[in-house]
Formats: C-alpha cells, structure tokens, sequence
C-alpha cells in the first residue's frame, strides 16, 4: 500500500450522476480485482473509499456515484492535471482458485464497478457470466468494459433496458444452465441479502464485497467494523472488503 500524489487525467460525467476518474501514479500499481482506493478530498479530512474499476499499469480509473458532499465536490473540484492524493491498493481483493473455471459476478448499482475489474483481471483465463443491475438506463455505464467475458445481462430495475428486474433474480434464472464453480458480487445489502439466501444450501462459493462507511481505510479506526455470524467482527477495510457470504451477517 502506498500513499502518493497522483495526477488526474480525466473526470467525466457517464451516466446520470455517475462520474469516472482516471488518474496517473508516479509509477504502476499491482491491483487485484475487489481491491479499492481511498481518494482524498480537498477540503475534507477523510479519504472516501471507491473500488478500482481498472488499472493499466500507473493509470488507474474508478467510477463513483455523486452521494453526498464529498463525492460531489469530487466531480467539481478536479480536472485533467489537478493533483489528487490517494491511498492504494488497500483491502483483500476477490479470489478465485485454479480448479474454479465458470466464474459469475452479480453486481448492483455501483456494485458493479469492482466487478468490471474481476472482468479484465479473469476474462482471458475463466468463462465468465455476468449479471448487472441498475436503477434504469440513465444509470447504466461502462458497457463495452463489461461485454469482454462469456456472457453479460443487463438488468433494470424499470424494465428500461435489457432484463426487468434485478440482478440476482437474472441470475437465478440463468443459474441451471450456467452451473457457476464461484460466485462475485457486490451491490446495496438488501441485494446481497436477496442473493445469500438464494446461494443457501447451493455449495457454491461465493464472495461479497461490503461497502461500508470507512474512516481511515487502514484498520486503525474501526468505523468500518461489520458482524460476522459466529458473533465476532471484522475490519471492512482491512479483513475485506470482500467476504465469504456465510461469512457475514447481512
Ligand atoms: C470498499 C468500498 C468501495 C466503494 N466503491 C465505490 C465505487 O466504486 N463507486 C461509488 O460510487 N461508491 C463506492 N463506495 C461508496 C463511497 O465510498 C461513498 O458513496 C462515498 O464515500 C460517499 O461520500 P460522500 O462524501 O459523497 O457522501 P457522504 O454521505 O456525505 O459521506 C460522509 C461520510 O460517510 C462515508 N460514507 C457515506 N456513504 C458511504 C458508503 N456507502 N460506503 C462507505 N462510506 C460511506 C464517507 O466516506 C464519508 O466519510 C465504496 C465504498 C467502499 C467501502
Ligand atoms: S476504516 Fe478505519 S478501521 Fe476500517
């Protein structure tokens, strides 16, 4: 992990309120899918936490939702060739072993950000099957990122492009036909919980990542603390952010 000065190179509006920001490091940064980067802020004494949607050698692109404060000023403040200080690359990243060949990713809003990072990180080696939700078609981004594995489905939540409905409803369908050896997701927790209980009694591994309000991005604060289910708890930022997901009470 390394904190350094970074150089912006773009930061452009894609979708409706979503931004993506590429930056230039000093030098390249190894990343693995499922890790994340904490962007500072100018004006703002905490770093906030956005996954790495792709990295190329020193570049690096993330995409990130206008939410609050922070990430509005974000999208105002900096253009090509401000400085931007980051914090990378933090947090666990996904695994998926040798032997588990058929890999699919379940993402939901901007959950399906650090999924497009497993994409290009396993897509020349694994079949990969993905399943990508959004709110409607204004939300809907990074397309051709997503089009490089086996198969992708779009899903809206309106029924405004592609599948109607969400991801994991997608992915349930096509379940059968797909026999997934590992499971990838990320979204909002009522779709993590939507797809813990579908995977229940399946035997398939399958990996969440939380996304957490965080602090310090490091495991020094414990604001990021989520519960397991054998009553313990783990560091979102340093345990994970990626968890087994039996592992984790959603
Ligand atoms: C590991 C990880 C990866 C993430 N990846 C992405 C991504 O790829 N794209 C994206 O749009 N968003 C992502 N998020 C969520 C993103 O960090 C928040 O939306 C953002 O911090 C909100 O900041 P804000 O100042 O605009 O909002 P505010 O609500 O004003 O933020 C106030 C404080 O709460 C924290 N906070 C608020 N909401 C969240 C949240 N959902 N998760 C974590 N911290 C929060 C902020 O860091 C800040 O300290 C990720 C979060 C985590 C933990
Ligand atoms: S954010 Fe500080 S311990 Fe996780």
């Amino acid at each position: 992990m390394c904190e350094l000065t970074a150089t912006v190179l773009e930061n452009k509006l894609i979708a409706e309120e979503i931004y993506s920001l590429t930056f230039a490091c000093e030098e390249a940064v190894k990343v693995r899918a499922g890790q994340f980067v904490m962007v500072g802020v100018d004006g703002f004494p905490l770093r906030r936490p956005i996954a790495v949607c792709k990295a190329e050698g020193e570049r690096i692109t993330v995409c990130y939702r206008l939410k609050g404060e922070g990430t509005r000023r974000l999208a105002s403040r900096y253009s090509r060739g401000e400085k931007i200080s980051v914090l990378l690359p933090l947090g666990n990243g996904y695994y998926v072993s040798e032997t588990e060949k058929r890999v699919a990713l379940v993402g939901g809003g901007v959950g399906v950000f650090p999924l497009i990072s497993a994409i290009r990180e396993y897509a020349d080696t694994k079949e990969i099957y993905a399943y990508m939700g959004f709110r409607n078609k204004a939300a809907l981004c990074m397309q051709y990122e997503m089009q490089r594995g086996k198969e992708l489905v779009i899903a809206t939540d309106d029924g405004s492009a592609g599948y109607h409905g969400t991801s994991v409803q997608a992915f349930m369908e096509n379940f059968e036909r797909v026999k997934p050896d590992v499971v990838l997701s990320c979204g909002p927790t009522p779709m993590l919980r939507a797809l813990k209980n579908a995977m229940t009694g399946r035997d398939i591994p399958t990996y969440v990542s939380l996304e957490e309000r965080m602090g310090c991005g490091l495991g020094a604060c414990l604001v990021c603390v989520c519960s397991l289910t054998n009553g313990q708890h783990a560091r979102v930022c340093k345990d994970g952010p990626v968890f087994e997901i039996g592992e984790v009470a959603l």
